[in-house]
């Protein structure tokens, strides 16, 4: 399948978006991003439970979009912290669609789940990483299961011990990695917890391969692992039903071949049509982040120098400080040109040349790396490509900058800011 480059199309909502917001500013194409949830939603259509990561994009506005009506939209939350979790609440997600994760869980964290169930809005899950956190969580449950509070519902998130076709960076499924438990670990997590009927109710496995999967083949290991430890210990641990098989759909430079996530569920079809019945898992969740916001993100930046080292070299007034992807592991970013010598540009390919393209920072890895581009002047307007996944959410304020403002550009041309300039991580 050949990808449509929407670039072309809004360009001109970019140009004005920053003309009304000023730059750095991150812009969200809203038919994009509904475009995306709803290709997820075909290929992993209910009742597989969709749920948003939202450590891939925390603005409020943007979870709101993707968990609120629509669709293809709706989808749950995945969360892994409090911060998150308070995020995914201010969009308007209920505890019954928010799962809890991450390798953070502090007693604070486990106490707030607890105390969530005895009020009545018990998450959907909470995904254990190992052994100490489910005995502390079991203490937690047992104590308010005598207070009339109902079983608290679990994964254990499997380090599924295979080499992802990813940036080492972003390989958390490799055995040596800090993330899940092993499998030799997890009858000794359920144990901690309180036992198989204990205060803890063991619903299934968490998996995570990786992320920007470049291939299917360690996602098939890591989920026919994970589907082999579902049939082994749904035999002997009532209501083990739940296999939530993570995120990782990749995103790449538009234009280079990537696995879709019909791709991936196609793979998934074929590994549990291949298990006997009473085997399969019974319910499916998927939690991707990157995919569902990437590509529909523009981070809009303006050029403040323009000089000559080596050929062209423009430096941007964004940087590490709004995405610090290239600088964190050397993840490559398309920029194009929006504007080109204070002119509105045609985006034609005459007259493009290799140009060094910087960030702000005092940091000398602050670098988008070479890119071609047309003649450049202090003022020109250039689109970030792919910047709506891992930018806002990762940004700092380093060197006293304020975080970007974020807009929504509508499919009818509408713009609306949904996070002013320098506003909190947490807040609009
Ligand atoms: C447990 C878990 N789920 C989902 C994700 C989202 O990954 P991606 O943005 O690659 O889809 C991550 C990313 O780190 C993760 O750790």
């Amino acid at each position: 399948m050949i990808e449509t480059d929407r670039l072309p199309e809004i360009a001109g909502g970019l140009r004005r978006a920053a003309q009304r917001f000023g730059t750095p500013l991150n812009v969200t194409a809203a038919a994009e991003l509904d475009r995306l949830a709803g290709e997820l939603a075909e290929a992993f259509p209910d009742p597989i439970l969709r749920l948003f990561s939202i450590k891939a994009n925390d603005v409020p506005g943007i979870v709101g979009r993707l968990t609120g009506p629509g669709p293809g939209l709706g989808l749950g939350a995945s969360v892994v912290s409090r911060g998150e979790w308070a995020v995914a609440r201010l969009a308007g997600v209920p505890n019954r669609r928010i799962a809890l994760e991450g390798i953070g869980k502090t007693d604070a964290d486990l106490r707030a789940v607890v105390r969530a169930a005895e009020r009545g809005e018990p998450l959907l899950w909470t995904a254990l990483e190992s052994a100490d956190e489910a005995a502390v969580l079991g203490r937690l449950a047992a104590r308010a299961l005598g207070r009339g509070a109902p079983r608290l519902d679990v994964l254990l998130r499997l380090n599924p011990a295979v080499d992802p076709e990813t940036l080492p960076g972003l390989a958390v499924g490799v055995a040596t990695s800090k993330f899940g438990l092993a499998s030799d670990e997890l009858a000794a997590a359920i144990e901690a917890g309180g036992g198989p009927s204990g205060p803890l109710r063991w619903r299934g496995i968490h998996l995570h391969v990786g992320s920007q999967l470049g291939a299917i083949d360690a996602w098939r290991d890591g989920v026919r692992r994970a589907l082999a430890v579902v049939g082994l210990l749904g035999g002997s641990t009532t209501g083990f039903d739940t296999l939530d098989l993570g995120g990782g759909f990749p995103v790449f430079e538009v234009g280079t071949p990537a696995p879709r996530p019909a791709r991936f569920a196609q793979e998934l079809a074929e590994l549990i049509g291949a298990l006997p019945a009473d085997r399969r898992p019974t319910r499916l969740a998927v939690e991707p982040g990157r995919w569902l916001v990437a590509r529909a993100g523009y981070l809009v930046a303006r050029v403040l120098h323009a000089r000559h080292r080596n050929g062209p070299m423009v430096v941007l007034d964004a940087g590490m400080t709004e995405l610090i992807r290239p600088a964190l592991y050397g993840a490559r970013h398309g920029v194009v040109a929006l504007t080109s010598g204070l002119r509105p540009w045609a985006g034609t390919s005459s007259g493009l040349e290799s140009t060094a393209v910087e960030g702000p920072i005092c940091e000398a890895t602050d670098s988008w790396g070479r890119h071609l581009l047309p003649p450049l002047v202090r003022g020109d307007l250039v689109a970030i490509r792919d910047a709506g996944a891992y930018g806002a959410s990762l940004s700092s304020t380093y060197n006293g900058r304020p975080r970007a403002a974020q807009a929504i550009l509508e499919a009818d041309g509408g713009l609306a800011l949904v996070r002013r300039r320098g506003a909190g991580a947490t807040i609009r």
